[in-house]
């Protein structure tokens, strides 16, 4: 299959754009499409078949359900059997944006979109270009991360070419994406909302609106935990090389970093290092060291990391050492994330080794 390349440039390029995405979309074919999060691939969310090719097309295990998107609220009401209060108060105070919803679903949502739940995730994007899309096609639009299942996320059409070439209908690129890492999931059918995926909307957020929120157990990343959003169970976002994470107090975390990397050197790996620029800083040339973010300014960290996980791909490396962040804000989705991508493999700075 010829992948379409769509580029959105000026307002009036963008609808003519659009229109020819949606109607991709319209038959039943798979067209990946920027949010503010992270690019999605979209397929009509309420036809099976154009579901199924979403998941052949990414690789990824059936049981893992996947996101309608909507344009309006208002389209909400067709796809669920109720809206509790407080899922009505996140909905308020946090749509458009980076807000996924987990409720009971009606029949008209396909049992694919589902993985065999009978609950359905729905998310109203900020992005503008999202919208539109949806809006051109008509129907909620199906759509998880557009990367080859188990690879870091796309923030960019670049990204989503380098996994999906050949195996979409087309891409709409309209550059990187503001956020970086996915949306927050909560499950809105329990009588306290579960938090299932740390994501755009923080913690803190989703606690000011709600004044208590449960957190799923599994997201501690202990052994004996299934977590209740499928796709948090399946090894994700992992980078090329295996990768050891480094958690704890700044600069401890950094001196162990410049350590490490030094007995790797001498062994005579290649090394990599994903960490601020106050620690590349203080990195050995040698280091194939990607910046992705300031201490100083931790938003940073969310909108560069999943470039910095796929860096690696055209400069390999034998070992990435990553260094982690504070878990407040955006802090505590990108390190959930890069515990995964690092399948566990983390070092904790204490006093001892030091
Ligand atoms: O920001 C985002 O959410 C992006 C953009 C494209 O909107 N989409 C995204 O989709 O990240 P995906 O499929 O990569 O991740 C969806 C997550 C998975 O962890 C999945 O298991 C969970 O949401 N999920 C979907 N439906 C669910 C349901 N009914 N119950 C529990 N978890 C669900
Ligand atoms: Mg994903």
């Amino acid at each position: 299959m010829k992948t379409k390349y769509f580029t959105i440039s000026s307002g009036e390029s963008a609808q003519q754009v659009l229109q020819e995405a949606a109607e991709l979309l319209k038959q039943g074919r798979l067209v990946a499409f920027p949010t503010e999060t992270v690019y999605g691939l979209g397929a009509n969310g309420l036809d099976a078949e154009a579901v199924a090719k979403i998941y052949q097309a990414k690789g990824r295990p059936s049981d893992n359900p996947l996101i309608l998107h909507i344009a309006h609220e208002r389209e909400l009401k067709q796809l669920v059997t109720e809206i509790p209060a407080n899922a009505q108060a996140l909905i308020d105070k946090y749509w458009p944006g980076p807000l996924t919803v987990v409720l009971k679903r009606t029949t008209i949502v396909p049992d694919i979109v589902s993985g065999g739940l009978d609950t359905v995730a729905v998310r109203l994007p900020a992005s503008k270009i999202a919208r539109e899309l949806i809006i051109l096609a008509g129907v909620p639009i199906a759509a998880p991360s557009a990367n080859t299942s188990g690879r870091p996320s796309p923030t960019s059409a670049q990204a989503v070419f380098a996994d999906l070439d050949g195996r979409i209908d087309a891409v709409v690129d309209a550059g990187d994406c503001a956020i970086g890492v996915e949306s927050t999931v909560v499950d809105c059918t329990t009588p306290v909302p579960t938090l299932l995926r740390p994501g755009g909307i923080t913690l803190e957020m989703l606690m000011e609106t709600l004044g208590e929120v449960e957190i799923d157990p599994a997201l501690g990343g202990g052994a004996g935990y299934i977590p209740r959003a499928p796709g948090m169970k399946y090894t994700h976002y992992a980078p090329l090389a295996p990768m050891v994470l480094f958690e704890g107090e700044y600069p401890k975390i950094a001196d162990l970093i410049v350590q490490e990397t030094r007995t790797a050197l001498a062994a005579g790996k290649k090394v990599g290092a994903i960490v601020s620029k106050e620690t590349a800083e203080r990195l050995s040339s040698e280091v194939v060291s990607v910046v992705y973010g300031s201490r100083e300014q931790v938003g940073q960290f969310a909108a560069n990391l999943y470039t910095a996980l796929r860096s690696y791909d055209e400069n390999p490396v034998e070992i990435i050492f990553a260094e982690g962040i504070p878990e407040d804000g955006l802090g505590l989705a990108v390190m959930n994330r890069l515990r995964k991508a690092s399948s566990y493999q983390i070092v904790k700075a204490t006093e001892k080794n030091k």
